[in-house]
């Protein structure tokens, strides 16, 4: 199984995305899947100029000379994995690039695709704007949507790992949330369930917001 996977956090390895995503891409390399990572922040792609060449003149290839070239034969692998933070209910500028470029270049090859996000926010709805605009792509272009990673309020994980505190269970699950896709082709619901779960109770991480931005902050997300 081939796996093409980006990376659009500008943390990279250091960011709250990588803390699920590369235990994820983990999973599927030790069940045997063949795995190549990209962080958009490295990779030379310029925005799409819209002449549609990649449609209607030269469908499958675009003429813009940057890494979309050396990008192009690999979108055919099993397993597309997009990985963004969550900016302003969406995938992040970086990633909406790269996706203006290589979406329409993706062969329906009825090949899978998987979300990963973090978000700043405390409640998993923040995700759904991200959702449903990756299942209409899926849908779109006869992909299917395999799942998606979630992981809300992310900064407190990251927090609680470097504490040491009891959260291994949440890396560990996207872990075996890539050796599930690799071996069953599917991932169980629990697994992304534990991913998701909540690490802090919304009335503190209220409380925090208050104390960091006012008594007056809208923190109600
Ligand atoms: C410009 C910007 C916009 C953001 N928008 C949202 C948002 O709409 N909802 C949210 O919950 N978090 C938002 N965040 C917080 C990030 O999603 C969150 O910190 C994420 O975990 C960062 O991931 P990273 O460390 O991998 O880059 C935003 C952060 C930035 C910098």
């Amino acid at each position: 199984m081939k796996v093409l996977a980006f990376n659009s956090s500008p943390h990279k390895d250091n960011g709250n995305t990588a803390l699920i995503l590369n235990p994820f891409l983990g999973g599927m390399r030790e069940a045997g899947a063949e795995v190549e990572l990209f962080y958009t922040c490295d990779l030379d792609i310029n925005p799409c100029r819209g002449e549609l060449n990649c449609m209607l003149k030269t469908p499958g290839k675009c003429h813009q000379n940057d890494d979309i070239q050396m990008l192009t034969p690999k979108l055919g692998a099993d397993v597309l994995v997009l990985a963004s933070p969550l900016y302003i209910w969406a995938v992040n500028g970086q990633m909406k690039n790269l996706m203006d470029r290589m979406v329409p270049l993706l062969p329906p090859n009825k090949g899978r695709v998987i979300l990963v996000s973090s978000c700043g926010f405390w409640g998993l709805e923040n995700f759904d704007p991200l959702l449903f605009h990756i299942k209409a792509i899926c849908h779109n272009i006869d992909r299917v949507f395999a799942g998606a990673l979630l992981r809300p309020h992310a900064v407190y994980l990251k927090m609680m790992l470097e504490a040491g505190a009891q959260v291994q269970d949440i890396p560990a699950a996207a872990q075996e949330a890539g050796r599930q896709l690799v071996v069953d082709q599917t991932i169980n619901p629990k697994t992304l369930s534990i991913v998701s779960r909540e690490l802090v109770s919304l009335e503190a991480w209220n409380d925090r917001v208050k104390q960091r931005f006012g008594p007056t902050a809208d923190s109600s997300q």
